[in-house]
């Protein structure tokens, strides 16, 4: 750096307290026995045996989201080496599965059971009814017409019992119910006005899912899985439909929270309330879909333009706020240990994840199906890089 250049108060636009603590942060994130970058050697950088299932192994399972793809090549040997829980990314959701009646995909959901299986990896079902990623048959009757409330439920039991029947032993804990809480701000609307909830007249599919996936599996660990779980409106949202379900003596083991975050969102204060709220109910937590996205948030793009501020890439101003946040969330997990029993990246690596297709990544952790431009615009959501490597992220959070 060229100092006569260097403003007093700033450098190239970064203010000076922010780089110093950009400094102080890289220093305290920097393993003592990384002594190459990870590049310079091919290899995964830092202690060569332990991977982050290591280092969380007196806390909880540490798994990762995977598609067919990611169980070829250079991914599978990270995941092998870092995570002791997987996800399937999507192919365990309804549409893909059990496209029509009769008809059941079972050849990715196989292997990625059959590699888990082989690795010692422990495997979360991704999920058992959702609004999204639906079977569209199963919402029409035999001639077309709506399908009643009484056969939509014989066929989500139908399912069900297909599904968490074929793994069962095998998948230790189910998604049983996907996001099935409203997002707006209205307090008195509950429940999403998706097709289950419009044909059922009300929120009967929820419970009857998990009656049924216990039937099914009676020692899986079954859990409500949404996004902004630590939102004061959605929180206690959740909060309602998961007493209910508790009065009803309905089977549920705990609480999916997805964990789209962003680097200010949650507060450590919202996340807490979200833990203590949900555990004082008896239940235990999941963070089942854990990214932090670098993108700032701003208002939707018009369709077909550059969103402004857009695209600047993962500057070493941001990359700080991410590893901040990632500390402080782990920090957090840690405390509460004993209530919770996985924490789950939604991808690999920064390579690729959902957010970077969806103009609604830019909000962070936007609703899967939201309507929004399809620029890819990356979100570096993840503790590995686009090569793969451990990212300064990654060790903010097993240097403890
Ligand atoms: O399989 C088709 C392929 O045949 C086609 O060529 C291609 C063209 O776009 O699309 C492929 O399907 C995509 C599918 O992922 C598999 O890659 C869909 O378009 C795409 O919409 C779908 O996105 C998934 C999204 O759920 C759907 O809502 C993401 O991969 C998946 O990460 C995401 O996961 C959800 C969780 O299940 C629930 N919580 C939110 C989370 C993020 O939205």
């Amino acid at each position: 750096m060229n100092f006569s250049t260097v403003n007093k108060k700033n450098v190239r636009g970064i203010p000076l307290p922010v780089i110093a603590f950009i400094i102080l942060l890289f220093v305290q994130c920097t393993p003592k026995h990384q002594v190459a970058s990870s590049s310079q050697t091919g290899t995964i950088a830092g202690h060569p045996d332990k991977g982050l299932k290591d280092y969380y192994k007196n806390y909880f399972p540490i798994g990762v989201a995977v598609s067919m793809a990611s169980l070829h090549g250079p991914d599978s040997a990270l995941i092998i080496k870092e995570f002791n829980s997987i996800t399937p990314e999507n192919d365990m959701k309804m549409g893909l599965i059990h496209p029509s009646e009769s008809i059941y995909h079972w050849a990715n959901a196989d292997k990625i059971v059959d590699f888990a299986a082989s690795h010692h990896i422990k495997i979360r079902g991704h999920n058992l009814c959702w609004h999204n990623q639906e079977a569209a048959w199963m919402f029409k009757g035999p001639n077309g017409e709506p399908v009643t409330k009484e056969l939509l439920l014989k066929r989500l039991k139908d399912h069900i019992f297909a599904v968490a029947g074929r793994y069962k032993g095998k998948i230790y804990a189910w998604d049983v119910v996907n996001e099935a809480v409203d997002d707006s701000n209205d307090t008195t609307q509950v429940y999403r006005k998706s097709n289950w909830y419009n044909i059922c007249n009300g929120p009967d599919f929820i419970a009857a899912a998990f009656r049924y996936a216990h039937e099914a599996d009676p020692q899986a660990k079954l859990y409500y899985n949404d996004y902004n779980s630590e939102h004061p409106v959605k929180r206690e949202k959740i909060y309602k439909l998961l007493k209910k379900l508790i009065e009803d003596r309905v089977p549920i083991d705990g609480v999916g929270m997805q964990a789209h975050w962003k680097l200010n969102d949650p507060s450590p204060d919202e996340l807490r309330k979200a833990l203590d709220e949900v555990t004082s109910l008896g239940l235990k937590v999941q963070f089942t879909e854990l990214d932090i996205t670098v993108r700032l948030p701003q208002s939707t793009p018009s369709p077909g333009t550059t969103p402004q501020g857009a695209g600047q890439g993962y500057t070493p101003e941001l990359e700080a706020r991410q590893i901040a946040q990632y500390k402080m969330v782990f920090d957090i997990f840690r405390q509460y240990k004993k209530f919770i029993t996985n924490v789950t990246f939604w991808n690999v690596s920064d390579r690729y994840s959902w957010l970077d297709g969806r103009g609604g990544g830019l909000m962070g952790g936007a609703a899967a199906g939201s309507n929004t431009s399809r620029q890819i615009i990356k979100a570096y959501p993840l503790l590995f890089d686009e090569n793969r490597q451990r990212k300064n992220a990654y060790w903010s959070v097993v240097n403890f």
